[in-house]
């Protein structure tokens, strides 16, 4: 199996605060992978840490076998990495289209509008929405305008923070669909999730962080059905 990420021993932060304390994981071609972990315990850094954008301090990214660690988001970009942020993550003054488009601001046209059109294909319900603010979106349509945005750089692994965060039920499981069904497109998902069990109900593996830590990993049916895990990260058993 092709190793798409392998994190060893990775610490990183924000200047000179350190959030991360060694983090290992890895994420396998094709997988769908969610780490789950209370508010702060900095699954966001970790994502962040990753793409580039907060401060990397030391240990190994590897990106399909090249050391990653250092690079700036716009060389990850080109090498098939998404990213998808939990906040602010599209621009409400522009209209979907233009956000769309922001997604792909070195591609020709005509690829450019290709790209666009095969999101759409995968978000029909923004196709009616193309020339609207995105800040006339609902909360699920931003989302799905977030990803589709993502999905025009071409990517091959997605990093998601918390994608259906403040959505409504309807919204949530849309979203997890279609990030499902980008799945079986062939692009390997890592989400970061704080209301993980729909998202882990997706998942091949899990990990569970805490404090800038990994604190316990397994195939994500084992971390759903877990009752103790159940009682600490997943806000109490199933129904
Ligand atoms: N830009 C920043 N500068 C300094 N500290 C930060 C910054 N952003 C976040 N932090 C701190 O880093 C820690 C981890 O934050 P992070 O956003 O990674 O947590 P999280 O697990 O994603 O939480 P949530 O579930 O609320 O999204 C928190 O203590 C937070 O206050
Ligand atoms: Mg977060």
């Amino acid at each position: 199996m092709t190793r798409v990420l392998e994190v060893k021993d990775l610490e990183g932060g924000y200047g000179s605060v350190q959030i991360l304390h060694g983090i290992d994981m890895h994420v396998d071609e094709g997988e769908f992978v969610t780490v789950i972990g209370p508010n702060g315990c900095g699954k966001s850094t970790l994502i962040k840490t990753i793409f580039g954008i907060a401060t990397y301090y030391s240990g190994d990214i590897e990106y399909r076998d090249r050391d990653v660690s250092g690079w700036r988001t716009d060389q990850l970009v080109n090498h098939g990495i998404a990213y998808v942020p939990q906040v602010n993550n599209v621009f409400p003054s522009l209209s979907v289209e233009e956000n769309l488009q922001m997604g792909g601001n070195t591609l020709d046209t005509r690829t450019l509008n290709e790209r666009i059109e095969r999101a759409l294909e995968m978000f029909p319900d923004l196709r009616n929405r193309v020339h609207d603010l995105a800040a006339s979106l609902s909360g699920g349509e931003r989302q799905m305008l977030a990803i589709s945005r993502a999905l025009i750089s071409n990517p091959t692994f997605l990093l998601l923070d918390e994608p259906t965060a403040a959505l409504s039920p309807l919204y949530q499981q849309q979203i997890i669909d279609r990030i499902d069904s980008l799945r079986e497109q062939g692009i390997t998902v890592l989400i970061v999730e704080q209301n993980a069990r729909l998202s882990l109900s997706r998942s091949d593996r899990g990990y569970i962080m805490a404090s800038g830590k990994i604190v316990h990993t397994g195939d994500a049916s084992h971390i759903l059905t877990d009752p103790e895990i159940g009682e600490y990260f997943l806000g109490g058993t199933s129904h």
